[in-house]
């Protein structure tokens, strides 16, 4: 698939007052500065898409873009950044668990991982929420321009390995660098494939 038409809608802070559609919608999340909007940009060949910034706790709001005028990509605020602080942070968990929850138009949530890291106990204990909850979820390891194909290789095997110990079937996963624009026509594809079943 080629994303033809990629625009901004709206951004809002209630997931109620998001776009009254019954369009389809991909929803990318992950902890602060993983790389979900600059991923938004990379996909769409739009670099100002989306705001994104080398300080974490840039997209505080639920960002709908509608590309194709047919599905939405949603750029959502990133968990898991203290500094923020305490209510801030309850703000947005509180956003993120209702769109997560409540959003129905929402098809597969892509959670965002940082290629480079070791499992991340916040990010482990969101997808286990997510399986208890039943929601449709892809991982996209990010930022793999960064080190060494090998490197990602190791990262990713032991990511999935831990992942086996909490799953009997492994999600769907996707290896990507939004700088080299790795991984691109994977999720668009498998965008695509979902969209037509
Ligand atoms: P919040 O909105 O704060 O939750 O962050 P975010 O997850 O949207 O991250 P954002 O896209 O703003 O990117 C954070 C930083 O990482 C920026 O400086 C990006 O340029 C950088 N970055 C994102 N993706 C990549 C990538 O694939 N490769 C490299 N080298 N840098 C990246
Ligand atoms: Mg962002």
């Amino acid at each position: 698939m080629e994303i033809t038409s990629a625009e901004f809608i709206i951004s809002n802070s209630r997931a109620d007052m998001c776009p009254k559609t019954d369009l389809p919608e991909y929803a990318f999340i992950g902890r602060s500065n993983v790389g979900k909007s600059s991923l938004i940009n990379m996909l769409t060949n739009q670099p100002k898409l989306a705001m994104t910034s080398a300080t974490p706790g840039k997209t505080l709001l639920i960002n709908h873009f509608l590309i194709n005028k047919e599905w939405y990509l949603v750029d959502l605020p990133g968990y898991g950044y203290a500094q923020r602080g305490k209510k801030m942070m309850e703000k947005i968990q509180k956003l993120i668990e209702y769109y997560v929850l409540e959003r129905e138009q929402m098809t597969c949530l892509f959670v965002l991982v940082d290629s480079r890291l070791e499992p991340q106990k916040i990010d482990l204990e969101f997808i286990e929420w997510l399986g208890e909850n039943g929601i449709p979820f892809a991982i996209v390891f990010t930022k793999a321009d960064k080190q060494s194909v090998g490197k990602t290789k190791a990262n990713v095997t032991r990511y999935l390995e831990t992942l086996r110990q909490q799953w009997e079937e492994l999600p769907p996963y996707f290896v990507t660098s939004s700088e080299k624009k790795t991984g691109r026509q994977e999720l668009l594809d498998y965008i695509e494939e979902i969209n037509r079943s």
